[in-house]
């Protein structure tokens, strides 16, 4: 069975091939991705019409890509599935239409996708796949989220942040720093020219006794600070307050996630979403769990963050479990607001 799958809930379009043979785990046969930072860094962040308007734009060309790298013509996809959310209504929607169109000039079926699912079952298409079941770190931009994971669809939160997500945190102490958009990997990259002790920040409830996350009162320190050294920041007081704002971030996720491990018993943890492509966080996490004989598991560096495959893969997996109700109605809708226990 051969599945494309569309992703355009935010600042990048993605399109993949993945193919299903029986109860195996699926594999990627090719993907193609367009980021959309170059356009929106000049806002400082997403400005959603304008990504929903270079979605359009780069969607059809990415398809064609996709098939011809794989050597397939579109008419033996089995399935096309599409983001359904959650994200920004505008550029889930250009997404969801063109499965549809291509679904329905094809008599195919259509599947809309849970994003965080897609992020979630990422690191199945990694040379070490992860087995069933295990604790999920969902870390991007927009959530932050520790799940228990006992198969495909069978997701329960532990813990979630109840205010900024770990990318947000990255993304708005970048912001304070004079950093570009997206601000996590530029503030990554600073922090290693810094000492993490030069600054003191807050782990926002950290000893809390619950696996809830917060990170707003990090953003506010951070802000303290900068108004603290006046106007005239120097390069290494910079430094010192990235590598401080990641030391806290990374310390935070770590023993949370080191806390559900112990919470539920196992053995095994995934890490997904944008943020874990973070350097210190996958350093950090491969000790402290080599150290307890936890296996960690990632996606490929690539496919991190936002992007096609893994919106294919969650499709290919939902229909192997029987789960997914795959239709030929082609009257799509989006859901930019989806918890993932509802998926
Ligand atoms: O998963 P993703 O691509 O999009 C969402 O679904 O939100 O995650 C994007 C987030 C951004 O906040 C970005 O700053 C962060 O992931 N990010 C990083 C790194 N690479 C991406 N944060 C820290 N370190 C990185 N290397
Ligand atoms: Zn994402």
């Amino acid at each position: 069975m051969l599945v494309l799958g569309v992703e355009s809930s935010c600042d990048e379009t993605g399109v993949a091939l993945v193919e299903a043979t029986g109860r195996e785990t699926p594999r990627l046969l090719a993907h193609a991705l367009h980021s959309q930072i170059d356009m929106h860094e000049a806002y400082g962040g997403v400005v959603p019409e304008l990504a929903s308007r270079d979605h359009i734009r780069r969607l059809v060309p990415l398809a064609r890509e996709v098939l011809a790298r794989a050597g397939r013509p579109l008419a033996d996809a089995d399935l096309i599935a599409y983001t359904r959310g959650p994200g920004l209504a505008g550029a889930l929607l250009v997404g969801a239409g063109l499965a549809c169109a291509l679904a329905a000039s094809l008599g195919k079926p259509v599947l809309g996708v849970h994003h965080l699912e897609g992020h979630l079952l990422s690191p199945f298409l990694s040379a070490d796949p992860p087995e069933f079941p295990f604790v999920a770190l969902l870390v991007s931009g927009g959530h932050t989220q520790l799940m228990r994971v006992d198969g495909v669809g069978r997701y329960e939160t532990l813990g979630e942040t109840i205010d900024d997500a770990a990318g947000e945190a990255f993304d708005k102490s970048a912001k304070l720093l004079g950093l570009g958009y997206p601000g996590g990997p530029q503030l990554a990259r600073l922090a290693e020219f810094g000492d993490p002790t030069a600054f003191v920040l807050p782990r926002p409830l950290l000893h809390s006794g619950t696996l809830d996350f917060s990170f707003a009162g990090l953003k506010t320190a951070v802000l303290t600070q900068v108004k603290r050294l006046g106007g005239n920041v120097c390069e290494q007081d910079r430094a010192n307050l990235a590598a401080a704002t990641q030391e806290a971030i990374v310390e935070v996720l770590v023993k949370k996630s080191l806390a559900a491990l112990r919470a539920t018993a196992l053995e095994r943890l995934v890490v997904a979403g944008g943020v874990g492509a973070n350097r210190l966080l996958r350093e950090r996490l491969d000790e402290a769990c080599r150290r307890r004989g936890v296996r960690v598991h990632y996606p490929e560096l690539a496919l991190c963050t936002d992007n096609g495959a893994m919106i294919a893969m969650a499709a290919a997996m939902r229909l192997q479990a029987g789960l997914a109700r795959a239709g030929h109605d082609y009257a799509f809708d989006v859901k930019p607001r989806w918890p993932l226990e509802q998926a």
